[in-house]
C-alpha cells in the first residue's frame, strides 16, 4: 500500500485542506486506486510555512493548493512510488 496523507492541522485547514481531501478521494474512485493506496488525515507536517497544504506521499512531502489538487493528483499520485509497481 502506499501511503498519503493530508494535513489537518489549523493552517493547513484555514488553506483549503478539506477540500483537497474530497479531490483526492473523488480521485482515487475515478482511478480505482483504493486498494493501492492507504489514505488518511494527518497532523502538522512542520510545513505550515509553505503556501499550500501539506501532503505525504511515498515519503515525501508536498505543498498542494486545493486549486491544484487535480493536477498534482493526475502527475504525482496516479504514477505512484517509485519501485511501487513491482510490489
Ligand atoms: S498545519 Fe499542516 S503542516 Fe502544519
Amino acid at each position: 500500500m502506499i501511503e498519503l496523507s493530508v494535513c489537518v492541522g489549523s493552517s493547513c485547514h484555514l488553506k483549503g485542506s478539506y477540500n483537497v481531501i474530497q479531490t483526492f478521494q473523488q480521485l482515487i474512485e475515478e482511478y480505482k486506486l483504493h486498494d493501492k493506496i492507504s489514505f488518511k488525515a494527518g497532523f502538522c507536517m512542520k510545513s505550515c510555512d509553505r503556501e499550500g497544504v501539506a501532503v505525504s506521499f511515498c515519503g515525501e512531502k508536498y505543498s498542494v493548493k486545493p486549486e491544484d489538487a487535480r493536477v498534482f493528483f493526475k502527475n504525482t499520485i496516479a504514477k505512484g512510488c517509485e519501485g511501487f509497481h513491482d510490489k
